[in-house]
């Protein structure tokens, strides 16, 4: 398509001509898609959602209660995106790109459509809070680029909406042309696969399944967050389909849908031990249920972690700490106290920032995650400023990891029955960056993945 602004560009640039076609092929290969579709259209191109539900209300209510509708307006969305992006770039202009950016995956209809950038605020009520609507999704008609990622879909407006079925019966409203991209992975990997202005995947749910199993089982997205079921009635005026597709969405914010991902069970290589004496407990944790790494998605703010603690027959608790595996960045993966996410100082405006605790849990618990680095080789939860990862040490879809916990007993231990047990859980944001910025508490509570306990005697 017209790149009208390149040729200028050029022009501008003309003495460095050689390294420029370079570093623009470089661009170009990453950022097609943007160019495009930023501020092509205009909102009045777009219907809203409350007009899909006139014909699709059980569809309707189905996607309100799922993030895509809220995606703009959530609060932790909100505050990420204006009191940290936004005003990063206005520090740092070369990340302007990149930030108004966020729009493509978050509201599609404000990236199409706005002429500036931020949008108007979530309170203002403008179309942008449509977030990931109806439109956003079914106006797309493919990917631009292979693998698919940074809002890389094909889309125009109109009154051909795109989905997979034949349908009973026409629509009065719309016309429909069924599509197989819809099937597809890729259809979601347009806004589920994501890349920083540095180069570094920093979203990749859906490379991780395609190196998975589900994908040699041909177990998409589609069939895990919009399982089908039925009978039920896709618009009001058609006969009920038994296989429809349900638009839940639920994931990360569904404490039902996290629950149970990781099996755990726990077991003591002795089952009887002397105070003084040694006992090595095993953790066995095992990914039965994600179809991608887990966690997946925002990594940068989340936090899964495994807590062990063994109380003797009097109730005294003992709090186990992990044994070390040695490998190398290691000391990301176990809780501690270090100080991190100093890059947010530049947006927050406060120079000389110190940072807050880098994790926020018992020290001495594993953690399965993967960290982010900005550009000095900080830890950051901004992941626009992510200029390298370090360990990847999540689990995997049906990979079984395994910890060991070697407790030296006390001699003061109370003798009798001791119990051992390890708990999973899970933070869709690190405690002491949601304090700081005020994040509302549900984004930080504490979501129990799973737990399994076993028992030791202690003799006398
Ligand atoms: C006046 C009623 C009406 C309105 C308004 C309406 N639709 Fe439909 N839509 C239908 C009917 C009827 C079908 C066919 C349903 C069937 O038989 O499966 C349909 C089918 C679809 C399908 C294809 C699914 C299928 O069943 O094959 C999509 C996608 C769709 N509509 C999206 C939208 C979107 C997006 C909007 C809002 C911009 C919208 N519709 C507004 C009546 C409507
Ligand atoms: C995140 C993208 C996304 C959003 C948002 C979305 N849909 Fe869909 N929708 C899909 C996909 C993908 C399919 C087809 C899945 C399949 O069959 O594998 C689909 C299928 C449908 C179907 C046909 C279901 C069936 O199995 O017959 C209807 C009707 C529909 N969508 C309407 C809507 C309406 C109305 C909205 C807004 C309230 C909406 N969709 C929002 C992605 C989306
Ligand atoms: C137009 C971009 C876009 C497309 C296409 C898209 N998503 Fe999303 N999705 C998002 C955004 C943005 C969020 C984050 C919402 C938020 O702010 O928390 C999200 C969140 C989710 C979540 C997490 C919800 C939670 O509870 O945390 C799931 C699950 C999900 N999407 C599944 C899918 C699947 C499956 C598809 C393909 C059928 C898909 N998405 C296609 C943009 C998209
Ligand atoms: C085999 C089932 C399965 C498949 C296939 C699958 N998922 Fe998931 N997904 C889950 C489960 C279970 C969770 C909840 C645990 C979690 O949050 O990771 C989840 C969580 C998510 C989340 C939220 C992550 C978070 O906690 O923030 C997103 C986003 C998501 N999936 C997107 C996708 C996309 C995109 C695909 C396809 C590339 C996909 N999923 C394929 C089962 C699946
Ligand atoms: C390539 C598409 C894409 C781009 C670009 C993008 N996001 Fe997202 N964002 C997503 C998806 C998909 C999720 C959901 C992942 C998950 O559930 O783990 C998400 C999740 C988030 C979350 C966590 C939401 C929650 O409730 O936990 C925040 C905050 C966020 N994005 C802010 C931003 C900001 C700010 C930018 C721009 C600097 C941005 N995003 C750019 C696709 C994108």
């Amino acid at each position: 398509m017209e790149r009208l602004k390149k040729p200028l560009l050029v022009y501008y640039f003309l003495p460095a001509l050689p390294v420029m076609v370079i570093l623009t092929a470089f661009a170009i290969s990453g950022r097609v898609a943007e160019e495009d579709l930023k501020s092509r259209y205009s909102y009045s191109d777009f219907e809203s959602s409350k007009k899909c539900r006139s014909c699709h209300p059980g569809t309707y209510e189905q996607w309100t209660q799922s993030l895509m509708s809220q995606a703009y307006t959530h609060h932790w969305d909100e505050i990420e995106y204006f009191d940290l992006a936004v005003r990063h770039a206005e520090v740092k202009p070369d990340l302007k790109e990149a930030v108004d950016g966020c729009n493509g995956c978050h509201t599609p209809l404000a990236f199409m459509s706005q002429k500036t950038f931020p949008p108007p605020r979530p309170s203002e009520k403008s179309m942008a809070n449509e977030s990931v609507s109806c439109e956003a999704c079914h106006l797309i008609q493919s990917a631009r680029t292979d693998p698919a990622f940074n809002f890389s879909y094909v889309l125009e407006p109109g009154m051909t909406k795109y989905a997979v079925r034949v349908p009973g019966v026409e629509s009065p409203a719309h016309k429909i042309v069924t599509s197989d991209f819809y099937k597809t992975t890729e259809f979601c990997a347009n806004c589920h696969n994501e890349k920083s202005p540095y180069d570094v995947w920093v979203k990749s749910t859906q490379l991780e399944w395609k190196e998975g199993p589900y994908a040699k089982e041909d177990v998409r997205c589609q069939d895990c967050h919009m399982p089908k079921g039925g009978p039920y009635l896709n618009a009001i005026m058609t006969k009920p389909y038994d296989d429809a597709r349900l638009h839940l969405f639920h994931g990360g914010h569904d404490p039902g849908k996290v629950r149970g991902t990781i099996e755990l069970r726990v077991e003591p290589d002795i089952r009887e031990a002397e105070p003084g004496e040694t006992i090595v407990f095993q953790v066995a944790l095992f990914n039965q249920k994600t179809g991608h790494k887990f966690p997946t998605g925002s990594v940068e703010d989340r936090i899964a972690w495994l807590h062990v603690e063994a109380t003797d027959a009097k109730g005294k608790v003992y709090h186990l700490k992990v044994d070390k595996k040695g490998f190398e960045g290691e000391e990301y993966t176990i809780a501690g106290d270090y100080l991190a996410y100093q890059d947010m100082g530049v947006p927050l405006g406060i120079s000389d920032f110190k940072g807050v605790q880098r994790d926020g849990i018992p020290e001495g618990d594993r953690i399965f995650r993967m960290p982010y680095f900005d550009p000095e080789g900080r830890m950051t939860m901004m992941q626009w400023n992510t200029a390298s990862l370090g360990v990847d040490y999540r689990l995997g879809p049906r990979e079984t990891k395994v910890e060991k916990f070697t407790f030296r007993l006390p001699f003061d231990v109370a003798p009798g029955e001791m119990t051992v047990k390890a708990v999973m859980n899970y933070q869709l944001l690190v405690k002491p960056v949601a304090d700081l910025l005020k994040v509302p508490a549900d984004e930080s509570e504490i979501k129990l993945v799973n737990e399994h306990f076993t028992t030791v005697s202690i003799l006398p």
